[in-house]
């Protein structure tokens, strides 16, 4: 058995932009929440695509078209089994936001009506907020929040309030990008179920991260981005029930999402098509394909073990670090691979500029989560992510940054 420290360094030799120098220092990249970086097998799967198969798919009845629509197909199910559902029930979209957006789009058009309840919650990333705002102004339907409580987690009473105003829809994060939770997505769609509503996890933060399977989750609907999980961007998913896409309307319309067309009207492709109008991002679904394979060959198990080990060495050295606040659990175990933190009288983008002269890329705002902001009151946070292919080590040039932050700022 490799030592996580040599299982980094095999993984590193596949990332090209690991080559490349940030401020004359090594780059340490903390900033895979926003996006991931490619291994070269990715990087050479979308070359490959345009040197070799470059055509439309779904429309060629040459030997070139039909082998990229075999690729495409291809693609589709290895992403489908991925996240543990049949490859008709994968929609690929341009990412997460995209697939929240279907879901409120096309099934909350057509399902919630004046007066009804849609539950989301207040640590939800924007793009699983807004879509549902404009809905419910639209349906006159009401939008309720499930509170979170100081420490970052879901609030069991606001939780039960929340599923007892018999809402239509349970929209939930599986893991906030910004306080790092992992909420239990499983019990929520059960109790969603229980509660006559359906169930949309929003799995941007989760995929990438950990072993996901939608039918033992139970969810009715998981949105995730390609290029948070190593792939390209530009392309995502929406896992939906089958039974449930059938029933849905399109969201977008146009070429390849329809059966038949005349100047009356027109009839609907089927599942997943009809959700996928327009020439689709090929290249990228051939490239997710392969960072799913490549992280099938890591294994998921160990995905999410490195960045638990990762997590419960970095969190208590920032939780003990004078004039430091950590937001967020602060049990390891409930985490996934994100740490928010600010330098208490230093402003998160003073922050990041510091640490980016050291070498190191972390994100500094609100992170598209305002509500979070709101709640702990204050503009923006500093964050750090990890993935598979950060050391342990880099904590250390981590803390070193932090208290060159203070150094430089007089604080702490
Ligand atoms: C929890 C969460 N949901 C949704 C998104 C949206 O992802 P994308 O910008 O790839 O659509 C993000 C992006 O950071 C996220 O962290």
């Amino acid at each position: 058995m490799l030592s996580d420290q040599l299982v980094v360094e095999r993984i590193r030799r596949d990332f090209p932009i690991f080559s490349r120098l940030e401020n004359g220092k090594p780059l340490i990249y903390l900033d895979s929440a926003a996006t991931s970086q490619r291994p070269i097998q990715v990087i050479n799967a979308v070359v490959e695509f345009y040197e070799k198969i470059n055509s439309n798919v779904h429309r060629g009845l040459y030997t070139m078209s039909e082998e990229a629509t075999e690729a495409y197909e291809a693609a589709r199910a290895n992403v489908s089994s991925f996240v543990g559902c049949k490859p008709e029930e994968l929609v690929f979209t341009r990412n997460a936001t995209e697939a929240l957006n279907l879901v409120a789009f096309s099934w909350g058009r057509a399902n919630i009506k004046q007066g009804d309840t849609i539950l989301i919650t207040q640590m939800e990333h924007h793009s699983n907020i807004i879509p549902w705002q404009i809905l419910s102004a639209e349906k006159k339907a009401h939008l309720e929040y499930i509170r979170i409580t100081d420490d970052g987690l879901l609030d069991p009473v606001s939780v039960e309030e929340g599923l007892g105003k018999g809402p239509k829809i349970v929209a939930i994060t599986q893991a906030s990008n910004v306080l790092g939770t992992i909420n239990d997505v499983k019990a929520i769609a059960k109790k969603a179920h229980e509660a006559g509503a359906i169930c949309l996890v929003d799995g941007a933060q989760s995929v990438p991260h950990m072993p996901i399977n939608v039918k033992e989750i139970g969810c009715d609907f998981l949105a995730f981005s390609g290029h948070k999980m190593l792939g390209p961007m530009g392309i995502g998913g929406l896992y939906g029930e089958f039974d449930l896409l059938d029933s849905m309307p399109p969201f977008l319309t146009g070429g390849e999402m329809i059966k038949e067309v005349n100047l009356e009207g027109a009839s609907w492709n089927d599942v997943p098509y009809k959700f996928e109008a327009g020439t689709p991002n090929v290249e990228g679904a051939i490239g997710l394909s392969a960072a799913v394979n490549y992280l099938k060959g890591i294994g998921m198990g160990w995905v999410r073990s490195h960045e638990r080990e990762l997590i419960a060495r970095a969190l208590p050295l920032m939780l003990d670090e004078n004039g430091v606040k950590v937001y967020g659990p602060t049990n390891p175990e409930q985490r996934g691979g994100v740490i928010s933190f600010n330098v208490e009288g230093v402003h998160a983008h003073d922050v990041a500029e510091i640490f980016d002269s050291e070498g190191i890329t972390i994100r500094s705002g609100h992170h598209c989560a305002m509500p979070i902001m709101n709640k702990f009151g204050i503009p923006a946070t500093a964050r750090v992510s990890f993935y598979v292919y950060n050391y342990g080590d880099e904590i250390n040039v981590l803390m070193n940054a932090i208290k060159k932050v203070k150094r430089v700022f007089s604080v702490g």
